[in-house]
């Protein structure tokens, strides 16, 4: 059997199957279905300096090709989340990433700096920038000198953790602009890249001519956004985390280990599942064990070394 184990910037895990944030509890609430002790690592619930509602119901909606939410980032905020959760982190199963959001650069700084405190049980922070179901939730994914700004805040004051930047698809932009955020996000201290976030999307019941979600638009995820991620992890990886030496986590429409597989021949080093874990939660216990038949199958000596190997009549040099 291929060879899991997986080293992202220095974390290891035990494979490259991660829980999605916001998809698996808080932190561990999920465990009893979702089999901590098979996957990777769990990202937690984005975590804010203040508890937050989030938005009204309905704040989810079933697609035909995937799911539609705008919980709005609906957590206990920092101080309960130290308080109650947090202690919980080494005696998961896997690997915990801490997951952290914000309105301004300060807060996103003061919620890391108090993730910083628990470096031994939660050795990475996925920093969230783009939430695009609260009010300034996407800004600091569509520009670079914001991103570049709170990147360096959060670096400063969490020195001993690894940071995962978490990007948006950004529909508009074009593969260039999105290589010129992570070559921002890498420059001001991002060890790794997670691709990405759910796409602004919106869904309208016809008899009642009402938007399916309260807060009007939403993000989207599952299956149809998975091609899009695909294809921004392909440009991402060949443009700019390549050479850097960054990992890249994928995430979008995980559900199957084909869908894993594209993900890692695209150049992701590990990946993430959401939507597809809510529907039915051992989805990631079986991405990891075709993941596992696919390794060894392709005569790959771990995950590592099928990361970026898609066969596009380029880069075939020494292959067998
Ligand atoms: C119900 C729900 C809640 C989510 N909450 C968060 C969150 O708190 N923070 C975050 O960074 N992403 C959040 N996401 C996005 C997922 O982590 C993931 O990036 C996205 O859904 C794409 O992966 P998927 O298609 O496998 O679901 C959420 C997604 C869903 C469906």
């Amino acid at each position: 059997m291929g060879d899991l184990e997986t080293n992202l910037a220095g974390v290891k895990l035990r494979n490259p199957v991660i829980l999605a944030a916001g998809t698996a509890g808080v932190v561990d609430e999920g465990a009893g279905v979702l089999g901590l002790g098979h996957v990777g690592a769990v990202v937690t619930k984005s975590i804010t300096l203040e508890p937050r509602e989030g938005n009204p119901t309905w704040r989810v909606a079933e697609l035909p090709v995937g799911m539609l939410n705008a919980i709005g980032l609906a957590n206990p905020g920092v101080e309960r989340f130290v308080a109650e959760f947090a202690p919980r982190a080494g005696g998961v199963g896997c690997v915990v990433i801490g997951s952290i959001a914000g309105r301004r650069v300060e807060e996103y700084a003061a919620v890391a700096a108090h993730f910083a405190e628990f470096a031994s049980t939660i050795p990475a922070i996925e920093v969230n920038v783009s939430c695009p179901n609260v009010h300034g939730g996407t800004e600091f994914a569509a520009d670079v000198v914001a991103l570049r700004e709170v990147v360096r805040a959060v670096r400063e004051v969490a020195p001993a953790q690894r940071l995962f930047v978490k990007l948006s698809p950004v529909p508009l932009g074009t593969p260039r602009s999105m290589s010129d955020l992570a070559r921002g996000a890498i420059e001001a201290g991002a060890d790794g890249l997670t691709l990405s976030n759910t796409m602004h999307a919106m869904a309208i019941d016809p008899r009642t001519r009402r938007p399916r979600l309260a807060n009007v638009t939403g993000g989207l995820s599952g299956a149809a956004i998975h091609p899009v991620v695909v294809k921004l992890v392909y440009d991402v990886y060949r443009n700019v985390a390549r050479e850097a030496g960054v990992p890249i986590i994928g995430a979008g429409g995980v559900s199957s280990w084909e869908s894993a597989a594209e993900f890692v021949l695209a150049g992701a080093s590990a990946v993430q599942v959401g939507t597809a874990s809510l529907a039915s939660p051992s989805v990631p216990r079986r991405v990891v064990r075709g993941l596992e038949k696919w390794i060894a199958q392709q005569g790959f000596a771990s995950v590592a070394d099928a990361v970026g190997r898609v066969r596009t009549g380029e880069d075939e040099e020494g292959e067998g």
